[in-house]
């Protein structure tokens, strides 16, 4: 039996979110540049949407830049945006193939114009795409967005579209990037590292988290089937007991 078909297609997590850590370390073990890191990533970014959307994973996230990371060396921040168009425009007709339809959330305005079109364009191209959606955080961080919602709710307060004593959770999720996707589900660590790291703070309140030592570049589908897997063995309770939840599964 394989891993695919050992997973409950009726407990499927619906949104995966993944912090892919360990290109530079995958690349340093290998004698390689930082580079070769970064561009056997992204070949493990096709493997592992594909491997999404095969499960039945609706939303699947992708930590591919944090706000963070464009203080790392010039060269850096340029291969890694050069990359992306490159994978974007490989990508694009083979995601089209696959139903993957692709998404954006952070502060796109700081990406450099080429990177920004080539992903705006993929985003319109692949916008039919019904199996999974791709939702690629670029120049994000979840401080950033919580700041941006803080202040849209704010303005919206100032200009008497929203009344501040009626402001609750929900109005706070309908200001974030993440507005029209599902709950967070499973969030996942590659690279070995125990944090977050920045990375969807709001949404991940009651995510399953899944730390695997295993570099991004190795993470492939088994991988991820082992982390559905995992996922499927966590009674979720959010805050009640295990016989209230008994009770309503009756
Ligand atoms: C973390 O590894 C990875 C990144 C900062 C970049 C992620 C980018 C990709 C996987 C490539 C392209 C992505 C898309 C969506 C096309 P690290 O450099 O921090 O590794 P280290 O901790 O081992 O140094």
């Amino acid at each position: 039996m394989s891993l695919l078909d050992k997973i409950d297609k009726e407990n499927v997590p619906q949104h995966v979110a993944i912090i892919m850590d360990g290109n530079g370390r995958w690349a340093k073990s290998k004698g390689l540049d930082r580079t070769e890191g970064h561009k056997e990533g992204a070949v493990s970014v096709r493997k592992v949407a594909e491997a999404a959307a095969r499960a039945r994973v609706k939303f699947l996230t992708l930590y591919a830049f944090s706000t963070e990371n464009w203080l790392r060396p010039q060269e850096e921040v340029n291969m890694l945006m050069e990359l992306m168009v490159h994978t974007i425009a490989k990508e694009t007709e083979n995601l089209i193939k696959n139903g993957i339809r692709v998404q954006a959330i952070g502060d796109l305005q700081r990406l450099p114009k080429k990177t920004k079109s080539a992903l705006l364009q993929c985003i319109e191209q692949t916008s039919s795409g019904k199996n999974l959606t791709l939702v690629v955080a670029l120049s994000y961080s979840s401080r950033w967005e919580l700041a941006n919602a803080a202040k849209a709710i704010a303005v919206g307060v100032k200009n008497g579209v929203l009344d501040e004593n009626s402001i609750t959770e929900e109005t706070i999720s309908e200001y974030l990037a993440t507005k029209d996707m599902p709950e967070l589900d499973l969030l996942i660590r590659t690279g070995g590292e125990i944090r977050i790291s920045n990375f969807l703070l709001w949404q991940a309140a009651y995510a399953e988290l899944y730390f695997t030592d295993t570099f991004w570049p190795d993470f492939d589908e088994k991988c991820l089937y082992e982390a559905i897997l995992d996922f499927q063995k966590k009674e979720r309770r959010f805050g009640k007991t295990s016989e209230q939840l008994e009770k309503e599964n009756q």
